[in-house]
């Protein structure tokens, strides 16, 4: 990877474009600073490497917000670019160009791809039935209408995928849908739309997957292929906050149209400020394009968007690169559970050098999710950072300059010997970065900081120092010569750490050559304090200020009317009866009827396995008795491990239509209680229930 030919590196790195509805989080302060991790390395290797992003202003979740808010997107999307682009600088990450989707420079772009779908046939109009909600006299987007989960029966999500199973669908497949503004069920509706033929380029993607995504994504990605795929509807009615579809009044862009497209045009913006050739990222392989994206909107980035810039005759990026998610202390970020911890609230309590330290020393460069768990971070970072690294530096420099005359000597033949050790290092660690397998870097950085420890503590200084001055500072040039080591490896993690090691060495500007240097005779500044240790104090603030503003953000979207489940059966009885109001979690009404159809049954579960390639599922095998065996698909994963499920009797709805998933026939539903996710209990007859056995 690293060779002779780097020596030309033109490099072009960007992150998924955060939503401009709201604060950023600290999965968006990750995935920023895993990019800039990488960037300020290959900059110190003295590559060209651009890291651009921008914020995605369009779409319905942002109409949404605005409204929430009472005030015009436009406004929105002002305020979210100034607070994300601040809360990024506070947290060291250099982006080189931060820009929005809601520029001249992409319309333009998008409306040049749109031209080219057209001119190669690319598009078909299509009339399909959407949800459109009579009383706000509206289509309803994706995002507008919740209800049942059409596979695994999950209540209140979204219209366009399932937080619990993974399904995706279109809205008009929810069942018992409501709309998100005022509650009430909407009607369907035919509507034209665009789609784009997908398939036209199902045999370039199925050649180009494999070589530009790491085996594990691509091994998923691939299954995609088994059955034709399916268009993809680029187009959405009024109102709609986006770019308008030329020759149309009443259709826009789709949001995941012109959000990719925002890497472009982005590119293309601070190319033509800087007198850079655009072409040379976007129109040909001089250089290489690296995305880097959540494993949540991998089929945006690996179908989609590759076709649409094929059928543009623009390159396709050199890799898209797939990180796993951020979870607070073993458990997905959850607002409810007052663990969704804003990216401005962390900065508020903390210096962001602990965060990046923590990170790095976790990260690697596969899909595995990341637990920033509390205790490891205060624990680990405080011993590692402060313990072993910063107080080579405290102890060393602060003997050389107080005791002695604050001038390096020369390290003896053992110190060198260490010494060299360590700069032979570079190679490995220069490659652990390249590869991103962050972690990796650090540990080995860790290394040379244990050897210098041991070798402190081996040769105690402090005891020679009356007796014999002159060992002493061979002794202490040698451990200061290790820390500088350490700081320049570091300095893609620690910026800002390192700049006051450079002071403190009377350098400037490490880049990564500057390893090979060792200091001799060389007088040192007085020691400035380089990071003190976290303080749990801090960090419980930081949590506790989290769970109150998140129950404030709570309080305030309820006064604001947004519904979070449906209305009442009566839209009158909610106007008029308070407690069953707008904001009532109470589902509609059914006939005893209807509760007859559903045939509820007494379960035992047989078998229980984990789907491996899915994050929710297990596969179950249960017995209904006299009515014989069935296997069901449980989005359960979250919340159980598959042994512990083993002849455990359970409730089950048996008279569902089996349903065909990725993963094989589901033949019933198990029942659970909770929000989803983790939060989920199976629920349980009395022991003395046999399998078969009817629920009334
Ligand atoms: N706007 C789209 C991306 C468009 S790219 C053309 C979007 N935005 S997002 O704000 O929801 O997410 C931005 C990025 O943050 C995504 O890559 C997503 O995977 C990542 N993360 C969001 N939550 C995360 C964690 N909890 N952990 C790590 N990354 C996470 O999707
Ligand atoms: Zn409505």
């Amino acid at each position: 990877m690293t060779s002779s030919r780097d020596k030309s590196r033109k490099i072009l790195v960007t992150c998924a474009l955060p939503y401009a509805n709201g604060a950023l989080h600290l999965g968006h302060a990750f995935e920023h600073l895993y990019a800039d991790f990488w960037v300020r390395f290959q900059k110190m290797r003295g590559h060209e490497c651009l890291f651009i992003c921008a914020d995605d202003t369009h779409g319905t979740p942002i109409m949404v917000e605005a409204r929430k808010r009472n005030i015009t997107p436009e406004t929105l999307i002002a305020e979210a670019w100034k607070d994300h682009v601040q809360d990024f600088k506070d947290f060291q990450i250099e982006h080189t160009h931060y820009s929005s989707t809601n520029s001249p420079a992409n319309r333009e772009l998008c409306e040049l791809f749109f031209d080219h779908l057209k001119k190669k046939n690319h598009l078909v109009v299509k009339t399909i039935q959407q949800l459109y909600c009579l009383h706000d006299k509206m289509f309803l987007p994706d995002r507008f209408v919740k209800g049942e989960c059409p596979k695994c029966g999950a209540k209140d999500q979204y219209g366009d995928s399932c937080d619990v199973c993974g399904a995706t669908y279109t809205p008009a497949d929810l069942k018992s849908s409501y709309c998100v503004v005022c509650g009430n069920p909407p009607v369907t509706k035919d509507s034209e739309q665009l789609m784009f033929k997908l398939n036209d380029f199902r045999d370039y993607l199925q050649s180009w997957l494999p070589s530009h995504l790491s085996k594990e994504t691509a091994n998923k990605m691939m299954e995609w292929f088994q059955e034709p795929l399916r268009d993809w509807d680029i187009s959405r009615n009024a109102p709609y906050f986006g770019f308008q579809i030329p020759g149309y009044t009443d259709k826009y862009f789709y949001v995941w149209v012109d959000a990719p497209m925002g890497y472009v045009s982005a590119t293309k913006e601070y190319c033509e400020k800087n007198n850079l050739s655009f072409d040379e990222y976007w129109k040909s392989e001089k250089s290489e394009v690296y995305h880097l994206i959540g494993k949540d909107i991998v089929y945006f980035h690996t179908l989609f968007w590759p076709a649409l810039l094929q059928a543009a005759d623009f390159r396709s990026p050199s890799a898209v690169w797939v990180h796993g998610m951020v979870m607070v202390n073993g458990e997905r970020m959850s607002k409810s559970r007052g663990t969704f911890l804003s990216a401005r609230t962390y900065l508020k309590h903390l210096d962001p050098m602990y965060l990046r330290y923590y990170f790095a020393s976790k990260l690697s460069n596969g899909i595995d999710d990341l637990d920033f768990n509390l205790e490891d971070f205060t624990q680990r970072t405080n011993s590692e950072l402060i313990g072993k690294i910063t107080n080579l530096a405290s102890r060393g420099a602060q003997m050389l300059g107080s005791k002695l005359d604050g001038v390096m000597s020369e390290p003896d033949s053992e110190g060198l010997e260490l010494i060299e050790r360590a700069q032979k290092k570079s190679v490995e660690i220069a490659h652990h970065y390249e590869q991103r397998d962050f972690g990796k870097a650090i540990q080995e950085i860790r290394g040379i900081a244990d050897e210098a420890n041991r070798y402190f503590d081996e040769k105690a200084p402090w005891k020679s120092l009356e007796a014999n001055p002159a060992s002493t500072k061979q002794v202490l040039t040698t451990t200061l010569n290790l820390f500088r080591l350490l700081a320049i490896y570091l300095k893609p993690i620690l910026p800002e750490y390192t700049k006051k090691v450079e002071v403190l060495f009377k350098e400037s500007d490490y880049n990564w050559g500057s390893h090979s240097v060792i200091l001799k005779n060389h007088q040192i500044e007085t020691y400035q304090h380089l990071a003190t240790r976290i303080d749990p104090v801090k960090v419980k603030a930081m949590m506790d200020a989290t769970k109150k503003e998140l129950e404030e953000r709570a309080a305030r979207d309820s006064k604001a009317g947004f519904v979070k489940g449906p209305a009442v059966a009566s839209a009158s009885a909610a106007a008029t009866t308070p407690a069953a109001g707008r904001n009532s979690d109470r589902p509609a009404e059914i006939t005893i009827d209807d509760f007859s159809k559903v045939d509820l049954r007494v379960a035992e579960i047989l078998e229980a396995e984990e789907i491996k390639e899915a994050d929710k599922l297990l596969r179950l095998k249960i017995s209904l008795g006299p009515l014989g065996e069935r296997q069901i698909i449980a989005g359960i994963k979250a919340a159980y491990q598959p042994e512990t499920l083993r002849g455990r009797k359970v409730l089950v709805v048996v008279n569902l239509a089996p349903r065909k998933m990725k993963f094989g026939v589901s033949e019933g539903m198990v029942l659970a209680a909770g929000s989803g996710g983790s939060d989920l209990f199976v629920l349980s007859p009395d022991s003395g229930a046999k399998a078969g056995d009817k629920v009334k």
